[in-house]
């Protein structure tokens, strides 16, 4: 470390979620952590501390500091909302009905492309500030309910616009392949060469999408269309993820995974055969028990086989208005133990460590270690465990963006 620092830290217990580091969280007790600009230059133990002349000093009072969270599958940004579909499902209505009657996703296609990108600023604003204040510092956005030329990087200049108005980290996906639009009835490979010629050109020039997503789904788009779309997504050399196996086995995993797929998200329906392909080619496996949840589905992601596989698993809100309107990343801690039997030590590191690798940040991100980012938060906590456990009122008593800190009272 160089003998000056902006920023000194003391007096804390990390969970550095550092797997090199033995134990359940990588935790460093009465640890001390430097960071100079954005970035951590030095965190050990506060004995073996070098010698160095800290900007400003502060005092963690012997509470927990974790990684930033990471929220690495969200549609945030979107039009109106879907109550009334709430109440026809809690009715007896499916999702996949609904769907096939033109609403589900199509009705906030409606709303989203209704609305000018002002509105989807503002609508989207409180859903940020809602997971930015439980110690969210990165999320994933994904346009898809734009579906044409227009409204696609319309919703995605608005994600880029939340990333330039607040301190976090904001990472764009472009989904246009999320539903074929009602002017593309029955036109699905037609749709399929607008995104392909287009769509994702015009994004890619614009640099608004970080990465490609796709809906793999008897109610989406079928392996062969979604491999086209990863095609194109290689051409303009931009990382691919996938909603894969949500609903139905479809296979979309596995030929997500051996085109080298970033993540695969969902997965309640994923088979052996393409566990052993995600194991093999180390996409990320993305859960989302929100969907789950909201969907009162009952099929869990094989966690068991999946864990013993050595997948990488990592946790996400899936926020949305149709299948999780759930902006709390804590709830899904909570949710993936209680529904699918993760460990409080593998919810962490789903929302940190798993969440960076399933954004390709991992390099940055997602751990507590010299040369990552600084983006860390402080928990009023006896023990890492209570972050899966405790829902409502355990709130960050600090949130570290970089050497900036805010205070969340
Ligand atoms: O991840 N599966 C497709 N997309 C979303 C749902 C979107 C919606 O219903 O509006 C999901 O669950
Ligand atoms: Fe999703």
């Amino acid at each position: 470390m160089t003998e000056r620092c902006n920023l000194l830290i003391t007096n804390v217990q990390a969970a550095t979620m550092d797997p090199s580091i033995p134990g359940a969280y990588g935790a460093i007790t009465d640890a001390a952590v430097a960071i100079t600009g954005d970035k951590i230059v030095w965190l050990g133990p506060r004995g073996k501390l070098p010698k160095c002349t800290p900007d400003r000093v502060y005092d963690g009072e012997g509470q927990w500091l974790t990684p930033g969270l990471i929220d690495c599958h969200t549609h945030l940004v979107y039009g109106g909302h879907r109550a009334g579909e709430f109440s026809r499902r809690l009715g007896g209505e499916s999702y996949e009905d609904m769907a096939l009657a033109g609403d589900g996703i199509l009705a906030t296609v409606r709303a989203t492309r209704a609305a000018s990108a002002e509105t989807l600023y503002r609508l989207a604003k409180p859903r940020l500030e809602a997971l930015a204040a439980e110690g969210v510092t990165t999320i994933e956005i994904k346009s898809g309910y734009g579906l044409n030329l227009e409204a696609e990087l319309k919703q995605l200049r608005v994600a880029r616009q939340l990333g330039q108005h607040y301190p976090l980290n904001i990472v764009t996906s472009c989904l246009a392949a999320h539903a074929l639009p009602p002017e593309y009835d029955d036109r699905a490979e037609e749709y399929i060469d607008l995104i392909c010629t287009e769509i994702l050109p015009a994004a890619a020039k614009e640099q608004l999408a970080d990465a490609v997503d796709m809906f793999c789904e008897s109610i989406g788009f079928s392996v062969a269309q979604c491999r086209r779309v990863v095609k194109c997504a290689q051409q303009l050399d931009l990382p691919i993820k996938i909603h894969a196996e949500q609903l139905t086995s479809t296979g979309a995993a596995a030929m997500a995974a051996m085109a080298g797929a970033l993540s695969v998200d969902h997965v309640e329906y994923i088979t052996d055969k393409d566990i052993a392909v995600l194991a093999e080619s180390g996409t990320t496996a993305v859960l989302l028990p929100g969907a789950y949840y909201t969907l009162h589905e009952t099929r869990m992601p094989p966690v068991d086989k999946l864990r013993a596989a050595g997948v990488t698993m990592a946790l996400s809100t899936d926020l949305n208005p149709g299948t999780s309107p759930l902006a709390s990343l804590r709830l899904m801690m909570n949710m993936g133990c209680q529904f699918f039997g993760l460990t409080p030590s593998e919810a962490l590191a789903g929302v940190t460590r798993s969440a960076a690798r399933a954004l390709g940040l991992s390099c940055s991100r997602g751990v507590l270690r010299p040369g990552m980012r600084a983006d860390m938060v402080l928990w009023p906590m006896d023990s890492p465990d209570q972050l899966a456990y405790e829902i409502g009122a355990l709130k960050p008593a600090e949130i570290f963006y970089g050497d900036n800190h805010v205070k969340n009272d």
